[in-house]
């Protein structure tokens, strides 16, 4: 081992982040990407959960600049995956979006969060709601093989204002079919319903307005006219408004907020916007 080794290992022993490495970046749109950094072999988290992630401080900056990302990438995966907004004056995406394999990336050490299936309590149906970049905590949990154990039938409904901006549209029409790990049950147990409120597609409008109308169940082949408390669970994610009136929904239709310490009906978390 050379002195330069020697020194580095107590600082990311001591240091609140782990320093990782770029795997991929692939990019969506111009405000829109997706990359992923290499795990720590002592880093876990449950599928849903959220990390601070940063770059290492720039010339004349005196710390690292964090934000909270939700981990698209399902508990047991090898690799971290994020999905990521660009904003050009942003202070950490401005950066971010101009990473490359290679380069190093800040991973906090507490992964947390609610929209994990130990929040919900049992139940037949789980609707996971995102819009844009809130899609990326239903990534993991919808690779993931306890959704399909626990629920009957596994819903992951996209909202954004673009076709373009519906990322991962593959994955939910053709790739995950073929994961080893969840390519089965996603078959007989998943269904994608993207929507679309800017441009002309097959579902057209806001999940707020879809759920209420009844557009939604009845689209899906569900009859019933909302939700159903004793089977229905939903985790939201998206800007602030979204979850907002999304919860109002929700509540609404007779479903009860949750949280790790009291499993409800529903759960919710603010994505990341800046
Ligand atoms: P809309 O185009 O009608 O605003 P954003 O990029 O602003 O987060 O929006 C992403 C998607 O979420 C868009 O389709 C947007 O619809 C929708 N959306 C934004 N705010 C709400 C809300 N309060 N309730 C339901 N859907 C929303």
């Amino acid at each position: 081992m050379t002195a330069t080794a020697l020194e580095a290992a107590p600082a990311q022993a001591n240091s609140p982040y782990f320093s990782e490495t770029v795997l991929w970046v692939k990019h969506w749109t111009d405000r829109l990407f997706s990359f992923a950094i290499t795990r720590p072999p002592t880093f876990r988290f449950r599928s849903g959960e959220f990390v601070m992630i940063g770059l290492p401080p720039a010339e004349g900056q005196a710390k690292p600049i964090l934000r909270a990302y939700s981990i698209a990438s399902p508990s047991f995966a090898e690799e971290l995956e994020f999905l990521s907004i660009k904003v050009t004056d942003g202070p950490l995406t401005s950066r971010l979006q101009h990473i490359q394999p290679g380069d190093t990336v800040l991973l906090g050490k507490k992964p947390t969060g609610t929209l994990v299936l130990d929040a919900v309590r049992p139940g037949k149906r789980l609707f996971l709601f995102g819009t844009g970049t809130g899609l990326a905590p239903f990534l993991s949990v919808a690779r993931d093989p306890d959704a399909y154990s626990k629920f009957e039938q596994v819903i992951v409904g996209h909202g954004v204002r673009e076709v373009a901006e519906l990322a991962y549209r593959d994955l939910f029409t053709h790739e995950i079919f073929e994961d080893p790990l969840v390519g089965e049950e996603a078959q007989k147990q998943l269904v994608y319903y993207p929507t679309v409120t800017r441009e002309a597609f097959q579902n057209q409008g806001r999940f707020t307005d879809l759920i209420t109308s009844g557009k939604l169940l009845a689209d899906l082949g569900i009859d019933q006219p909302k939700f159903d408390p004793e089977q229905d669970r939903v985790m939201l994610c998206g800007s602030m408004a979204f979850i907002k009136d999304m919860a109002a929904v929700c509540e609404a239709q007779g479903l009860v907020e949750g949280s790790n310490a009291e499993p409800g009906d529903f759960v919710l978390e603010r994505a990341f916007v800046g």
